[in-house]
C-alpha cells in the first residue's frame, strides 16, 4: 500500500506533530541475505498509539530495531522529533517481551539503572523519590526492596515499565511486552499502559500477536504481510477514550477485529 493512502487512512484524531517518520525503510540482514523487511513508511504523531500485528518472523522485531537505532536500515531513512536516528536516543524508551530485571538489584534498583548506566550512581540516587512514585504509580508501593526472584512476572513487567519511563521517553517502543501473561493480568497492564500514555501523552508503537490487544489500546492498527514486512492496511480504531475492557464486548469492537483478522488471513498466515 502506498505511503498516500496509509496517511489517508491514518485517523482525523491522529494528525497532530509527527515525531516519527519513516520513508522507503527496509532491512535485509546480509549474513544470511534474509530480506525481513519490506519497504516501510510510517508517520506517528505526537500522543498517538499505534500497533502492528503479523506473523511470526514478518520483520516486526526488525522494525522496532530500526526505530530504536539497534538495527542499521539497509535502505530508507528514520527521523525522530526531526533528526535521524543513528543510534540508542534518550527520547526513546523500548520493552521488550521478557522483563530483564536484573536478579541481584532490588525493584527500585532496577528502575534507575538506566539513570545509573547514563549519568552515574548520584544521579540515580537523586532519582529514587521518582522511581519510588513510578512504582507506586504501577501498583509496586512496598516492593522497592524486593528482589525480581520475589516478584511475580506480572509485577516483573510493572517495574519494567517504570524501567523505561524512569528517563521520560517521548516514545515508547514496545515489543510484545506483556504476552508472557496471564490473561487477566496482561488485560490489566494493558489498561496501566493506556493510562500511562495518557498521563504523559507518550507517543507508542507497539508490537502484538493478539488482535484484540491491539484493537483495545490502538488509534491506527498496521497489518503486516509475511516477510519481508510491508504494511498491507492500516485500520483506524474509533472507539473512544479511555478505552475500556467492556468495549470488548461490543459489536464495534467484533468488527475491527473481524476486519484484522480478515487481512491476516488473506496472506494465509498466523
Ligand atoms: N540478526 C539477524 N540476523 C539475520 N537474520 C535475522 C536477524 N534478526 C532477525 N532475522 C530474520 O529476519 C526475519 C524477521 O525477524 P523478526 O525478528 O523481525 O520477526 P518478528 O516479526 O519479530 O517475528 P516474531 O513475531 O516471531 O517475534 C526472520 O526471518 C529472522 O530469521
Ligand atoms: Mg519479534
Amino acid at each position: 500500500m502506498s505511503a498516500a493512502r496509509l496517511e489517508a487512512l491514518a485517523p482525523s484524531g491522529q494528525r497532530g506533530r509527527p515525531v516519527y517518520e519513516l520513508r522507503g525503510v527496509s532491512k535485509t540482514y546480509a549474513r544470511r541475505n534474509i530480506q525481513a523487511l519490506g519497504s516501510v513508511d510510517l508517520t506517528l504523531t505526537e500522543g498517538s498509539f499505534s500497533s502492528v500485528i503479523g506473523a511470526s518472523g514478518c520483520g516486526k522485531s526488525t522494525l522496532l530495531k530500526i526505530m530504536a537505532g539497534l538495527v542499521p536500515p539497509s535502505a530508507g531513512r528514520v527521523m525522530l522529533a526531526g533528526s535521524p536516528v543513528t543510534g540508542p536516543r534518550r527520547d526513546i524508551g523500548m520493552m521488550f517481551q521478557q522483563a530483564t530485571l536484573f536478579p541481584w538489584k532490588t525493584a527500585l534498583e532496577n528502575v534507575v539503572l538506566p539513570i545509573e548506566i547514563r549519568d552515574g550512581k548520584a544521579a540515580a540516587r537523586a532519582k529514587q523519590g521518582e522511581a519510588r512514585a513510578l512504582l507506586e504509580l504501577v501498583g509496586l508501593k512496598g516492593f522497592e526492596t524486593v528482589y525480581p526472584g520475589e516478584l511475580s512476572g506480572g509485577m516483573a513487567q510493572r517495574a519494567a515499565i517504570c524501567r523505561m519511563l524512569i528517563t521520560e521517553p517521548a516514545v515508547l517502543l514496545l515489543d510484545e511486552p506483556f504476552s508472557a501473561l496471564d490473561e487477566l493480568t496482561r488485560d490489566y497492564m494493558n489498561m496501566e499502559l493506556q493510562r500511562i500514555c495518557m498521563a504523559r501523552n507518550a507517543t507508542a508503537f507497539l508490537v502484538t500477536h493478539s488482535i484484540s490487544e491491539a484493537v483495545i489500546l490502538s488509534d491506527t492498527v498496521y497489518v503486516m504481510s509475511p516477510r519481508p514486512g510491508r504494511f498491507v492496511e492500516a485500520v483506524e480504531v474509533d472507539l473512544p477514550r479511555p478505552r475500556t475492557l467492556e468495549m470488548i464486548t461490543t459489536p464495534r469492537f467484533g468488527a475491527l477485529v473481524d476486519r484484522i483478522r480478515s487481512h491476516l488471513d488473506k496472506g494465509s498466515f498466523l
